[in-house]
């Protein structure tokens, strides 16, 4: 391989990936769909069917290597390691996770922590829905799913900032942050007294007794935590800042509630809170005519995999209607699709169907560009909304 082979590639730089990756990653898509990018040191897939390939086939890309960024922070966990290894850091988890289990257990906790954070805001008249909202709500609710006890969203959702941004700065080839690792320490110290404590049985206590050891049990608890808070903010935050920021389209869904879920399934495809994962080639392999050595990096851009038109038609277009909006790649695809999707999902189309009931004409503050950001993690940084109040 040389960089002369791929010119788009080379000129890729990280912070265009940040602000505004959607051009670039549709030219890399129809003329280098597997390209090496200097400024990550890696191969970056944009095409959908070589997306799928690559997330289906955990022998030739796996996420099992020291290099992988989230288990430099905080351990291998389910999310590090592949084959049997994975199979039984995720089993313990597999069953409350299930999307019936999570419908007939989660969702009154989902509509009463909402109504409480809508209840509070409301006489205000306006919010920064990020901050104030997405934010608490998808802490509040993944701290009691998890079961952790004496400690409030608040400061778990600070300890996960910072995880997220040590995450970000590893994948963008830096070392870990001294604070990422100071705010894993919190999540670790809470971790272990809720499992010290037995007189209420929780998902950390079940996955003690399924033969996990504590340090497993950490980690994973850690990336539920983390997919819980960091990735589920950015799926509310985005989905309201594409449906605001649409008011035909919001007319449309305030009359037809029923078209709220293809919604948000259709806002994850046009912005996927977590934009890229990552994979390790374990053998030399040939992939869409371009030859990938052991040991190299390979990134799939499930950003462009998600505008690809030979999947979506009009990729570039927010249909609320469109009818495969659920094929894109937003929670990933094969072993590690992801774990907490039916939860996420329950979390945000309660959250949007409520805000939409009750804080009459809610729109975004007209001053908010508000357009999601991030290397790997995307939302917008704050998201002013105002309403009737
Ligand atoms: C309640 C919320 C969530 C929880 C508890 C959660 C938990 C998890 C867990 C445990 C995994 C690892 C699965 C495995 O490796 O076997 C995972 C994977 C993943 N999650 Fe989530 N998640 C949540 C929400 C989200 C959201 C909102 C998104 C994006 C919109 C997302 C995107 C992903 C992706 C892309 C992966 C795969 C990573 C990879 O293959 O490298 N998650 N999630």
């Amino acid at each position: 391989m040389t960089v002369r082979e791929f010119p788009l590639g080379r000129r890729v730089i990280l912070d265009e990936l940040a602000q505004d990756p959607h051009p670039i990653l549709a030219r890399l898509r129809v003329a280098e769909p597997v390209s090496w990018i200097p400024a990550r040191g890696g191969w970056l897939i944009t095409r959908y069917d070589l997306a799928v390939h690559v997330l289906r086939n955990p022998a030739t890309f796996t996420v099992d290597d020291r290099r992988f960024s989230t288990s430099q922070v905080i351990g291998a966990s389910m999310l590090s390691l592949d084959g049997a290894d994975h199979a039984r850091h995720r089993a313990p988890f597999a069953h409350p996770f299930h999307p019936t289990r999570v419908r007939n257990r989660f969702t009154a906790l989902v509509e009463a922590t909402t109504d409480r954070l809508i209840a509070a805001m409301r006489p205000g008249g306006g919010a920064d829905l990020r901050r104030e909202f997405a934010g608490p709500l998808a802490a509040d609710v993944i701290t009691h799913v998890v079961g952790l006890r004496d400690v409030s969203a608040e400061s778990v959702l600070a300890w996960y900032d910072t995880i997220a941004g040590a995450v970000s700065g590893v994948t963008a080839g830096g070392p870990v942050a001294a604070a990422g690792a100071q705010a894993f320490s919190h999540v670790r110290t809470a971790v272990v007294r809720s499992l010290d404590r037995y007189d209420r049985p929780s998902l950390l206590t079940q996955a003690a007794q399924a033969r996990l050891s504590r340090p497993e049990i950490i980690s994973n608890a850690a990336v539920l935590l983390f997919g819980g808070m960091e990735t589920t903010e950015g799926m509310i935050a985005n989905a309201a800042r594409y449906l605001l920021g649409d008011p035909d389209t919001l007319t449309l869904v305030r009359d037809r509630g029923d078209l709220v879920p293809n919604a948000i399934e259709e806002s994850m495809r046009m912005e996927p809170a977590a934009a890229i994962v990552d994979r390790y080639a374990t053998r030399d392999v040939e992939l869409a005519g371009v030859q990938i050595q052991r040991g190299d990096l390979v990134s799939v851009s499930i950003t462009a995999a998600n505008r690809d038109p030979a999947v979506f038609t009009n990729p570039d277009r927010f249909d609320v209607r469109r009818p495969n909006a659920r094929l894109h790649l937003a929670f990933a695809y094969g072993p590690h699709f992801c774990l907490g999707a039916q939860l996420a999902r329950t979390e945000t189309v309660i959250a949007m169907s409520r805000l939409l009931e009750r804080l009459p004409g809610l729109r975004l503050d007209p001053d908010c560009a508000c357009m999601p950001q991030g290397l790997v993690f995307r939302k917008p940084q704050a998201l002013p909304v105002r309403w009737t109040a």
